[in-house]
């Protein structure tokens, strides 16, 4: 069964903006796209850049390294060199913080 845990205060990420946090083994990156929040495992599937470095542009996000392209909401990749997705996490808003749902 998933938990929902506090990873974050909303204020901590500014729109626009990523940032990656330790939640026990998972590093995970969350992202501010106009006051909507997204997690997903932070290490890019190519060869591990920190997806929170990387470019925010729409609902997506492009790794800083060799610039693969990842959905937020989906996790897909959009195109190489990355050749698989990431995990995403269900995130939830409570009273200013936000909870990431890991397994
Ligand atoms: S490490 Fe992300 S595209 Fe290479």
């Amino acid at each position: 069964m998933s938990v929902a845990t506090t990873i974050a205060s909303v204020d901590e990420i500014a729109e626009g903006k990523g940032k990656a946090f330790d939640l026990g083994e998972k590093r995970i990156a969350i992202f501010n796209v106009a006051g909507k929040f997204h997690a997903i495992d932070d290490e890019c599937p190519h060869a591990g850049a920190s997806l929170s470095e990387g470019h925010l542009e729409g609902g997506n996000i492009g790794c800083p390294w060799h610039y693969a392209e990842f959905e937020l909401a989906t996790g897909k990749h959009l195109h190489a060199p990355a050749t698989c997705g990431v995990t995403v996490y269900p995130v939830q808003i409570e009273g200013g913080q936000i909870k990431v749902e890991v397994e």
